[in-house]
């Protein structure tokens, strides 16, 4: 069994039995956070909701911005927000893992709040989430027992991809509009105005393991680098698609091994989902699953998301889909957003349909630069990637479609088309929340 627990559904009891109680946390005191924060960093744990930055400076910037503000403002006391809102749409391993073992999940929030002295908890789910009644069910089991020292709050913004980026949820928290607000970062001013600290619900799992058994333990296992162990979503052209856990630094080929391996001739990855980048196959099945390893070889480790595209899928049409959703997902409300990334997915639709020239494709490339850097969030950054890294992939096939050919549809389209979920509802929805 992995340290997640990932395979089994688990009730308090058989969570508690399996892992054993939580240990009281050392709580914060006045400007110094709780001594787990010392066990983080010999952990070397980093987050794993995309950024993968490390866990301990995000606890203590916490902590230092709510000291900073002195006893005397109301607004000084800490919020913490687990993100389970996994709004990749190629990625089911935050699902995988709240439905299996939320109660680590839960641990790893009690054990943050006491170490940055929150006031207020929330675990943030999209409200069309199947898993909201086992958290449910599960949160009544830990307040019945007196688990938590602090309630914690299921909060359900709605199902937008940038719903999820972090400030966007500390909004939604604080004021009900799940926008991404900048240039202030949630840590700093985030639910409420408050100190926020948001950490992805398998970072809060580990975090609940650290918690048992130290940081020395947790680096036992993995790369150096970004130690432990981590949840991989696996996807496309692969016999049993699903999650993982695995140590990093386990090389990709290791990892379809598990899933089963692939049912066709692989043409090229995308990696850590749709805000990361796709890699061409050639020799990259020899790549550890770390963030460095994966720079290193041009991929992006993200939320950690390995999506096989086999010879039978054309690349070019999937990235015309996904751009075409990326375009529809922005919050509106910046010039990156609102006029580029819908021509970008306008030049990519034309060259999957086979009607761009090599003009196009320059003023593509133009765009392009134009758009990273320069939201108020990463999302703009994130889907330049996804079609700049696409079309250096599968440099073959745009040449082939700009010879408007295509080397897929003479054969027909395969089956492993990635997953594009339907427009959504609104981002706003003003219900305001009280805090203590
Ligand atoms: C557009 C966008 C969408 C995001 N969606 C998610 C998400 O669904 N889940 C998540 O944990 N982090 C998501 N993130 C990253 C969060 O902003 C934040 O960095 C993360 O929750 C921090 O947790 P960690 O430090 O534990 O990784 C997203 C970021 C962006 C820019
Ligand atoms: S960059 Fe896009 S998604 Fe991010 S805040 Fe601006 S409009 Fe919203």
């Amino acid at each position: 069994m992995g340290r997640l627990g990932i395979e089994t559904r688990s009730s308090l009891s058989m969570h508690l039995s399996e892992y054993g109680p939580l240990p009281a946390t050392p709580r914060r005191h006045g400007s110094e956070p709780g001594s787990l924060v010392d066990e983080v960093e010999t952990a070397g744990l980093r987050g794993r909701g995309g950024g993968w930055f490390p866990t301990s400076r995000k606890l203590r910037a916490v902590v230092e911005s709510s000291a900073g503000r002195g006893r005397l403002n109301r607004s000084r006391h800490p919020v913490v927000i687990a993100n389970g809102m996994e709004g990749e749409p190629a990625s089911s391993k935050d699902a995988g893992l709240l439905a299996s073992s939320a109660h680590l999940v839960f641990d790893g929030i009690s054990a943050a709040a006491a170490t940055v002295g929150a006031t207020n908890a929330f675990l943030a789910i999209h409200r069309d989430s199947p898993v909201i009644p086992t958290l449910l069910k599960a949160l009544d089991e830990r307040h019945a027992a007196r688990l938590d020292p602090l309630a914690i709050h299921l909060v359900t913004p709605p199902a937008r991809y940038v719903a999820s980026e972090e400030s966007a949820l500390s909004h939604w928290v604080g004021e009900g509009v799940a926008t991404p607000v900048y240039p202030d970062r949630p840590f700093q001013k985030g639910a409420a105005g408050r100190p926020t600290l948001v950490q992805n619900v398998e970072t809060l799992a580990h975090l609940g393991l650290i918690a048992r058994h130290g940081g020395a333990w947790f680096a036992e296992l993995g790369a150096p680098s970004a130690p432990g162990s981590t949840l991989v979503t696996v996807g496309g052209a692969v016999r049993d698609a699903g999650v993982v856990e695995v140590p990093t630094g386990t090389p990709v080929r290791q990892i379809l091994e598990l899933c089963g391996g692939a049912t066709e001739p692989v043409r090229g990855y995308l990696t850590g989902g749709y805000g990361g980048g796709w890699v061409a196959a050639d020799g990259f099945d020899t790549t550890a699953w770390d963030p460095e390893s994966m720079r290193t070889a041009g991929a992006v480790i993200g939320a950690s998301v390995l999506w096989l595209i086999g010879e039978s899928t054309c690349p070019i049409d999937e990235m015309a889909r996904v751009a075409a959703w990326m375009a529809g997902e922005s919050a509106g409300q910046c010039g990156p957003c609102v006029y580029g990334l819908p021509s970008l997915s306008d030049d990519v639709h034309q060259l999957a349909t086979r009607h761009a020239d090599a003009a196009d494709m320059a003023r593509l490339e133009r765009r392009l630069s134009l758009v990273s850097n320069r939201g108020g969030c990463k999302h703009p950054d994130g889907t330049a990637r996804f079609v700049s890294t696409g079309l250096a992939a599968f440099a073959d096939e745009v040449a082939l479609h700009l010879d408007r050919r295509c080397s897929v549809t003479a054969r027909g389209q395969g089956p492993a088309a990635m997953p594009v979920p339907p427009a959504r509802l609104a981002l706003v929805d003003v219900s305001g929340r009280d805090f203590e």
